[in-house]
């Protein structure tokens, strides 16, 4: 079976695609899975991290910020992966639309302010007018992003994007030291409340078929 390839892409800069990318590769490689990593940015954000701190099970790992180069990159990387994360540059950038054509679903984070949540829509009729262009569907949903989880303005930014009806993971990142310490340590978190949070995430997109199966449960079916 071929790769899944996940696009993580925001029209706005800063939403935390790289956080949610470096996170979800970690979690994910740890588990036993095959990760690779496309860095569409041209700022290489992931690529230096990976190269320069991250600790952790082994990810495959391209830079490839030129958009006619981009879908071949996701091509070479796919036989040899269960999955394909895609982190881009705004949309400004064209490789970001060709990661959102090349992929199969598209996670939007998106910070509780306004203008993120203005963003956000965007975002996703850029995806819905890429999947038009392209004559499938290509499901996205928003993942709401450094929440500060006690406080009203981040209820009121899930409230804002849940009145204007944007799909949205249940599942939500917070604004946690250990997230921000990552790219740091290059230790992805796999325990405390960042810990936690990352596994809902990985376990809410599980559920809409957006990963791969769990590692050990796929050696069982191999071997079954
Ligand atoms: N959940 C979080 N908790 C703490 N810090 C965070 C979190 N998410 C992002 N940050 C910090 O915010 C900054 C921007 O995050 P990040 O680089 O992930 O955003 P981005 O969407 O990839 O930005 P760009 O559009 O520039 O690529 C970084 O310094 C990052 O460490
Ligand atoms: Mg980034």
């Amino acid at each position: 079976m071929s790769a899944k390839v996940l696009t993580v892409a925001s029209t706005k800069g800063g939403a935390g695609k790289t956080t949610i990318v470096m996170a979800l590769a970690g979690t994910l490689a740890a588990e036993g899975l095959r990760v690779a990593v496309v860095d569409a940015d041209p700022n290489r954000a992931y690529a230096s991290w990976a190269e320069a701190a991250y600790e952790g099970a082994p990810v495959a790992v391209r830079a490839e910020a030129d958009e006619a180069r981009l879908a071949e990159a996701i091509d070479e990387l796919a036989p040899a992966a269960d999955l394909v994360l895609v982190d881009t540059a705004g949309f400004g950038n064209r490789a970001a639309l060709l990661a959102v054509a090349a992929a199969d679903a598209v996670l939007i984070p998106c910070t509780p302010s306004r203008a993120d949540v203005e963003q956000a829509a965007k975002t996703l009729q850029l995806v819905e007018g890429t999947a038009r262009a392209a004559r499938r569907a290509i499901p996205a949903r928003v993942v709401p992003s450094r929440l500060k989880h006690a406080t009203a303005v981040s209820r009121h930014a899930v409230g804002e994007l849940d009145a204007a009806a944007l799909p949205r993971t249940d599942a939500g990142i917070g604004d946690r030291v250990a997230f921000a310490e990552m790219t740091f340590s290059g230790r992805v978190p796999a325990a405390g409340d960042a810990g936690q949070e990352i596994a809902a995430l990985v376990a809410e997109l599980r559920g809409l078929g957006w990963l791969p199966a769990a590692a050990r449960a796929k050696a069982t079916i191999a071997r079954g």
